[in-house]
């Protein structure tokens, strides 16, 4: 929109065109008033934008100007009339008038106006003598004319030679001819921009004047959004489980019960992960109720007196333990019920399941641990899957991230057997990096569930946040997520491509 022009200048506009009958030319109004030709510009805008005060209507005309040359010689006079100023009676050597900052161009004119004759067989060098006492400076005068602003008593051709000598330039001047519109009065009113509920309520709005929409403005650029990084690796991860055919589980309940998260995985309930150090424990609702029931006495029963040729832990598992509602520890807790449901099935068929999603400890807070991250997990289910399998499997899915340096490491698990952490080598550090955790699920676990026998289930792990501050140079977690992130950091944050 058009900045308001000083309302002074509007008012003296205005008070000009009442004055004259016909109308005004901006520029001439712009030079009797000694001020800027846009400044009138602006003023006959925002008349416009008024209405129908005044009718403005847009000419140009062309006229002739002096060049800062042409400006110099209408002051000081032509270059030859000056070199004839400048030679004594005795004449002056031609060596000394070159020297002469309109020496050169000077000489020759005054030498074909014949002002001028040069003794070329004086000792000492060629010397010049002037012909003339006092002689007519055409040039200059005609310059004048220009700049008295009477260029029209010149003719055409006369004016194009100064225009070949770059004294004069001829200008397109573009004005406004400015007329009464239907609506002109001298007082101008403000226009409303807006309709307010105070103006309906009041009924005022029918005495107001209000400005018409500009359909044609441009709207203000929107900020778009940002992905913050960890979406935008997380996006990667997705790209390469899906490459390799696997499917996503859904992970949209951060709450679980501890059965689904500790127990259906065989995990002991004096296990002190289950304690409140390691979890969050919801107070309302404290408790889940629904569970399968055949499946919960299943689970039971492996974990009290064993079965399935396990042992199990020996110990009186108790109901009341499983029913505690916690912030889900891991995103397996969804595993397992995604392996629940393959079980039901009537025909066992191999599947190869994936999920990317937060999981909540109570950790110690630091610079690398926060009580809550994204953990990223795979998992397949076939039958007769080995540590073979999940070896391949761990190599495929790293080199697609560009890690191509494996190391396996035998670990303990509560769920898995065999466990094995994984470790790269990392090319900057020079040593050996965890990179995640892997292994097998346990019969124990997978059995109660109502899977055939010989069906072998491979799972890795690893987190989001790692990958990520290690691909964006984000030393300290709390610059990555909660309340210290600067927005900025999102926005500069660059896409994230994976150096495969
Ligand atoms: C988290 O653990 C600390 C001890 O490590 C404990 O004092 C605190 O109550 C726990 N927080 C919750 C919400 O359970």
């Amino acid at each position: 929109r058009h900045r308001m022009a000083d309302t002074g200048l509007v008012e003296t506009l205005l008070q000009r065109v009442e004055k004259v009958d016909g109308g005004l030319d901006s520029q001439d109004v712009a030079t009797s008033l000694g001020v800027d030709h846009q400044a009138i510009v602006g003023a006959v805008k925002s008349l416009q934008a008024l209405g129908d005060v005044i009718s403005a209507e847009q000419r140009s005309s062309k006229h002739w100007e002096l060049t800062g040359e042409g400006c110099e010689i209408a002051e000081q006079g032509s270059h030859e009339a000056r070199v004839v100023s400048s030679i004594p009676e005795e004449g002056m050597p031609q060596s000394q008038l070159m020297k002469l900052a309109f020496g050169k161009v000077g000489f020759s004119k005054a030498m074909s106006n014949k002002w001028i004759r040069l003794d070329k067989g004086h000792e000492g060098g060629p010397r010049i003598f002037k012909t003339v006492e006092r002689l007519e400076d055409l040039v200059r005068d005609k310059l004048l004319l220009v700049q008295k602003g009477q260029a029209s008593e010149l003719e055409e051709k006369e004016k194009n030679e100064l225009k070949k000598r770059k004294l004069l330039s001829e200008v397109t001047v573009k004005s406004y001819w400015i007329t009464k519109g239907s609506c002109f009065s001298t007082t101008i009113t403000k226009q409303e921009t807006e309709l307010t509920t105070e103006m309906i309520a009041s009924g005022s709005w029918k005495e107001k004047k209000f400005k018409p929409y500009n359909f044609e403005a441009m709207g203000v650029a929107l900020d778009c959004g940002h992905l913050h990084p960890l979406m935008k690796v997380r996006t990667q991860f997705r790209q390469i489980f899906l490459e390799m055919g696997f499917t996503e589980m859904p992970t949209n309940n951060f709450i679980e019960s501890s059965f689904w998260n500790f127990d259906s995985l065989f995990q002991p309930q004096q296990h002190p992960a289950r304690d409140q150090h390691d979890t969050f424990f919801l107070s309302d609702p404290a408790q889940a109720h629904e569970f399968p029931q055949d499946y919960l006495e299943r689970v039971r029963k492996v974990h009290s007196e064993g079965g399935f040729g396990s042992q199990g832990y020996k110990y009186d598992w108790k109901i009341e333990e499983a029913q505690k509602n916690i912030l889900r520890t891991h995103t397996t807790a969804v595993s397992a019920r995604m392996l629940y449901k393959l079980a039901q099935q009537e025909k066992f068929t191999p599947v190869k399941y994936f999920s990317i999603d937060r999981v909540f400890r109570n950790e110690t807070l630091d610079a690398t641990h926060l009580a809550e991250f994204h953990q990223i997990e795979g998992v397949v289910a076939d039958f007769g899957l080995t540590l073979g399998d999940l070896m391949g499997i761990l190599h495929q899915f790293f080199n697609k991230l560009g890690i191509t340096k494996l190391r396996f490491k035998p670990a303990y698990n509560p769920y898995t057997e065999p466990s094995m952490e994984v470790f790269s080598y990392h090319e900057g550090l020079k040593k050996w990096v965890e990179v995640g955790n892997s292994g097998m699920f346990r019969p124990e676990m997978l059995l109660p569930m109502g899977l055939p026998e010989g069906v072998t289930v491979i799972a890795w792990g690893l987190s989001l946040e790692r990958p990520t501050m290690i691909k964006y140079g984000i030393n300290n977690i709390r610059e990555l997520v909660g309340h210290k992130v600067n927005l900025q950091m999102v926005y500069d944050s660059p896409v994230c491509r994976l150096d495969s």
